[in-house]
């Protein structure tokens, strides 16, 4: 029997609607060649136009819209005339938080035909996965200012860590860690300088760690796993951060693997209670919008992240071979990756290895 995958596609701003509308085509042609499930995409125009029209970024009962569906395909959000805080908060953090997708996992390695800006490295050498606490820490959105504008005024960020928070992504991030083939996980802290939330992360952290005996595990402070990241690379595997931390570490992670435009993402909900969320790294670049040259691959491989947590595993396997195939051909590489493809060939040759890979 053929399954029915029911996503909510959000393409919302800049790029986003361009890279998931090559996304769904190539979602699509893939359902076709394994044909044993398909998809059906429900389309969602919330973003920042919707905010221009309506005052609000998604509909008050947004979340109910989508709270059925088995995943979210989401594109970029963000646009020069809505301020940053207003697009986030309204949109992708509104899902994400109510959601509970709690583990954000990028993923990064240099595919074939990619070069690094390292110099030292090639490709095994950088295989890794950040997982990125996603609830709460310095995006928790405690905080307030007051006296505005006056000599005194006053303002906070305050960074928010509990122990069920901490010790559900530690957790993650440890069973992530014994999955892959090194079970090899770095903690990032920067608990010299923090000496409450981050000493309470370490402790939690050793604490886990004894529930996984085999999986190696070591504790690095955030300033020096840069260095490490850019020196050491392959001494690293699984790493998982706060949410801040993994935030920074994974534009560099994406920087050395050669483009943002490849770097994806996804929010789980490990749990199942609500549906994930799946999403290239990249912003809306409204730079480059409208011109047909957006780099579709991160948007492909958030995909394969997709199919992954759908329990498609052979599929998402098919897919990363084509998008493999695709970017180890220069002539198909869009100009972040400093060629001239467009977003429509891109495609148009991953359908094509879809087409013609008889795995
Ligand atoms: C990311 C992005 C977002 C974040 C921005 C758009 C607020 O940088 O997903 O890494 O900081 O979470
Ligand atoms: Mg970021």
């Amino acid at each position: 029997m053929t399954k029915t995958y029911r996503i909510a596609a959000i393409p919302a701003d800049g790029i986003g609607i361009e890279v998931i509308a090559a996304g769904i085509e190539v979602l699509n042609a893939l359902a076709g060649k394994t044909g044993t499930f398909r998809f059906r995409f429900d389309h969602f125009d919330w973003g920042s136009d919707y905010y221009k029209t309506h005052g609000a970024m998604m509909p008050a009962d947004g979340r109910e819209q989508i709270r059925h569906h088995d995943a979210i395909f989401f594109g970029a959000v963000g646009a020069p005339d809505v301020p940053d805080h207003i697009s986030l908060w309204g949109l992708r953090l509104a899902i994400c938080q109510p959601f509970d997708q709690y583990a954000n996992v990028r993923p990064t390695r240099i595919l074939p035909g990619i070069t690094s800006p390292l110099r030292h490295v090639s490709g095994p050498e950088l295989d890794w996965v950040i997982v990125r606490e996603n609830s709460e820490g310095e995006y928790a959105g405690v905080g307030g200012r007051v006296h505005q504008g006056h000599p005194e005024e006053v303002a906070t960020d305050v960074s928010m860590m509990t122990r069920t928070g901490v010790t559900r992504i530690i957790r993650y991030a440890f069973k992530l860690a014994q999955s892959r083939p090194r079970k090899l996980l770095t903690v990032v802290t920067k608990s010299n300088a923090q000496r409450h939330a981050m000493v309470m992360w370490d402790e939690i952290a050793a604490e886990v760690a004894q529930d996984f005996p085999d999986v190696t595990w070591d504790k690095m402070l955030v300033d020096a796993m840069t260095m490490r990241m850019v020196i050491k690379p392959e001494t690293l595997d699984t790493i998982v951060a706060t949410n801040l931390h993994a935030d920074i570490l994974s534009d560099l992670a994406a920087a050395l693997a050669g483009s943002l435009g490849i770097a994806p993402t996804a929010n789980i909900n490990p749990e199942r209670k609500f549906p994930s969320m799946f999403e290239p790294i990249h912003g809306s670049a409204f730079d480059i919008a409208g011109k047909g040259i957006a780099n579709p691959i991160a948007t492909f491989w958030t995909a394969c992240q997709m199919l992954e947590h759908l329990g498609e595993a052979p599929a998402a396997d098919r897919l990363m071979r084509a998008v493999e195939r695709v970017t180890a051909d220069p002539s198909l590489h869009t100009p972040d990756l400093g060629g001239r493809a467009t977003t429509r060939q891109v495609t148009d040759a991953v359908i094509a290895a879809i087409q013609g890979d008889n795995e």
